[in-house]
Formats: structure tokens, C-alpha cells, sequence
């Protein structure tokens, strides 16, 4: 949706726009290409091959419930989350599909996993001992997945707590083991040795291991070719729209359509300085719009002087420094009737995508995207 259509949100007949009345930014998520960007990468690995969705820190921010739903519908049936608690609320929504927690198997945390049918990602020996001790009485023995770390020393099995294991096969006896994953540490960088090597070491790793089916790639790597592909992929932020290929064209769809509302517009003078820290002076007479999104909304202070937006279809510039609830905006030479009270301009969007805007930020698309705020009127379309 363009801005023109929006702006201004007061010529809206009474009554049928209340909330985005109310609103100081609108945060439009379209659900129907975060399923076309899953079915894309589903195409991509084919069908021997199953995609996951990534959906930890509530979707990347986006909202884990209707996202994981949407992704539900188009046929997705394996989800990874960071915690306990986010496989738990997850759970309550999906019935089913099978959840997988990649923080691992806490302490005190067990019953609860078994529980809520969870997929415990087990880190170390000590999580596999536990597992084991815990569902060899079971009947309906429940799978966990058995991370190898092969060179983000993050977490996983250490090299040397993978010899170990090789060496006392045991400790997986009566394990049914859903995967064996790792992750890649570079696989942005199409080039880059790293991306051989872990490949490498899995493979080592998972010959002298129990057969179990495998898993290497997140976004980034699907697009390194099918010999990362293994058993099962686990995509997190391309289903959101952000380029798993840095320095190619993107070719997810675009997901996040932010729009922000000018809440004052304002001539100001050659010379007089915009914002705290009187950084951004004018060197000629101009046009201000003052927006409503600032740091507390996820919109980064550090992208000040760098950031655009777009306003009836031009790129403007972001002037002065973003302070906590309000962005400034140099509107000069933009057509006043296009600039007014209560219309909106868009932060994100195709032209701005979620990784532009994190570049000028000094930071990624994926910070963008999990630090959006609360305050933003959120509006799920398509799905
Ligand atoms: C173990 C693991 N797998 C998959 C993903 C998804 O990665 P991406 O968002 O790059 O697709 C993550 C995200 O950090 C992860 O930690």
C-alpha cells in the first residue's frame, strides 16, 4: 500500500479507520509472502528435503502466533524456537506440527518439555544423559535433535564432547534422535572456506554417529546448493523478507511495510539547527516533517543523518538525531498538500527494505526487525 493511499489518514469518512486514527505508526505484515517466501525455499531444497520455519523471538518480531499459523496453513510442519517458553506458547497454537527448542534441555525444565511434546535441541553430553535417563522408561519414546558445534562455539557439542560420544556409542542407545544439526557460521559469504569446513566436520561427525536424519542450513545456506541441504532446512529470516545473499538481489518477497505518522510539519529557517545536540543545522530554508516513531519504537538513533523515508513516492532525507518518540524529517520542496498532520510516510518498505535500513543503522536486518515496537499498530494482511 503506498503512502498517497494512506495520507492523510483524516480523509478517511468517520469512523471506518479508528484505529489508525489512533495509531502513530502502522506496522503492516504480510503473511501471504511470508508463505510464498517459505513455499519458495520449499521449492528451492525440493520436496526430499523439509523446510522449517524459524519462528524464536516472536517470528523475528513479527509476531510468532499468526506468523507460525500462516506458515502452518501453506503446509509447514516442523518450527524451531529459542526457549522453553516460546515452545510452550507455541505449542498452545499448533497441536501438532513439531516443535523444537534450540536453547537446549535446562535443568528443571524436563517434565515440562516431555510435557508439551517439545523437541529438546540437545547442547552437550550432560543434556543427552538426562534425555536418555528420562524417556528410556517411556513407552512412546519422544525424538530429540543432537546439535554438533562445527565452528560457532555457541553452542552444541564441542569437537571433543563429539569424540567422546563416538567413542561411547552408548550414550544414544534408545535415543531416537529426529536430527543431527549443525550451524553455519558464514553462509552469507558464498566464498568463504568456513562454509566447506563445517561441512566437513559434519559429515566426520555424523558417519561415526547413529543414523539420523540431518540438518545444516538456515537461510543463507540453501542458497549454497544442495549438498547443505541434508535432510531438513531451517529458515528463519528469509521467510521475513531479509536477503540471505549480501551483495545479490533479494529475492524474497517483502514482508514489513512500516509507515509512521507526521504528527507536526514546520518551516524552518537558514540556520536554525534541527534536533537534540543542535548536530543538523540548515543551510537554507526548509520544510520539516516531525514523525512519530523514535528509539523506544526499535527505530535506531544510530541510523540519524542516514536514514530515509519515503513521502508521496520521493525519498526524503532523516535530519537530526532521533530521539525516543519522534523522527525528523526534511520535506523541503515535497508538495505541502502531500505533507500534512495525521498522514504517514514509509520507514520500511520495498524502497527501504528491513536490510538497508539496518545498514544505516550500523546493524542488520534482523535487529530491525526483532527490536520493531510495541507501540506500532500492527495489521496482518493476506495469510
Ligand atoms: C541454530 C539456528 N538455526 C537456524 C536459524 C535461522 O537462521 P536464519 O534466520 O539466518 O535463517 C538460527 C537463527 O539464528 C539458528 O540459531
Amino acid at each position: 500500500m503506498s503512502s498517497k493511499r494512506l495520507a492523510p489518514v483524516h480523509r478517511h469518512p468517520a469512523g471506518t479507520n479508528a484505529a489508525a486514527d489512533r495509531a502513530s505508526a502502522i506496522l503492516e505484515i504480510d503473511l501471504g509472502a511470508i508463505q510464498r517466501n517459505w513455499r519458495m525455499l520449499q521449492g528451492k531444497v525440493g520436496k526430499a528435503v523439509q523446510c522449517a520455519a524459524v519462528v524464536k523471538a516472536d517470528g523475528y518480531g513479527l509476531g510468532a502466533a499468526p506468523v507460525a499459523k500462516a506458515l502452518a496453513a501453506a503446509g509447514c510442519k516442523t518450527f524451531f524456537v529459542a526457549t522453553l517458553e516460546e515452545g510452550l506458547a507455541l505449542r498452545e497454537m499448533l497441536k501438532t506440527a513439531e516443535i523444537a527448542v534450540l536453547n537446549g534441555l535446562l535443568p528443571r525444565t524436563e517434565q515440562e518439555v516431555l510435557r508439551a511434546r517439545l523437541i529438546p535441541v540437545l547442547n552437550d553430553l550432560g543434556q543427552l544423559d538426562v534425555w536418555r535417563t528420562l524417556v528410556l522408561p517411556l513407552k512412546q519414546r519422544p525424538t530429540a535433535m543432537l546439535h554438533l558445534d562445527t565452528g560457532l562455539s555457541r553452542l552444541g557439542l564441542s569437537r571433543a564432547e563429539t569424540q567422546v560420544l563416538v567413542g561411547e556409542p552408548d550414550r544414544l542407545a534408545g535415543v531416537a534422535l529426529r536430527a543431527i544439526m549443525s550451524h553455519l557460521v558464514v553462509a552469507e559469504d558464498p566464498k568463504h572456506a568456513k562454509n566447506a569446513e563445517q561441512r566437513r566436520l559434519f559429515l566426520a561427525a555424523r558417519r561415526k554417529l547413529p543414523p539420523a536424519p540431518a540438518s545444516l542450513a538456515a537461510s543463507s545456506g540453501i542458497f549454497l546448493g544442495s549438498d547443505f541441504h541434508f535432510d531438513l532446512v531451517r529458515a528463519g529470516a528469509a521467510l521475513y523478507g531479509i536477503n540471505p545473499l549480501t551483495d545479490q538481489l533479494n529475492p524474497m518477497s517483502q514482508v514489513t511495510h512500516l509507515k509512521g505518522k507526521i504528527v507536526q510539519v514546520r518551516d524552518v529557517d537558514r540556520g536554525e539547527t534541527v534536533g537534540y545536540g543542535a548536530e543538523h543545522r540548515m543551510d537554507r530554508g526548509g520544510r520539516i516533517a516531525t514523525v512519530a516513531v523514535g528509539y523506544a519504537d526499535g527505530w535506531f538513533r544510530s541510523s540519524k543523518n542516514r536514514a530515509m523515508a519515503g513521502i508521496a513516492g520521493r525519498q526524503v532525507p532523516i535530519v537530526g538525531r532521533i530521539s525516543m518518540d519522534l523522527t525528523t524529517l526534511d520535506v523541503t520542496g515535497i508538495d505541502p498538500a502531500l505533507v500534512e498532520v495525521g498522514g504517514f510516510v514509509d520507514l520500511i518498505d520495498a524502497k527501504n527494505p528491513v536490510d538497508i535500513v539496518g545498514a544505516r543503522a550500523g546493524t542488520i536486518g534482523y535487529e530491525v526487525l526483532t527490536a520493531l515496537g510495541r507501540r506500532y499498530h500492527r495489521v496482518y494482511i493476506g495469510g
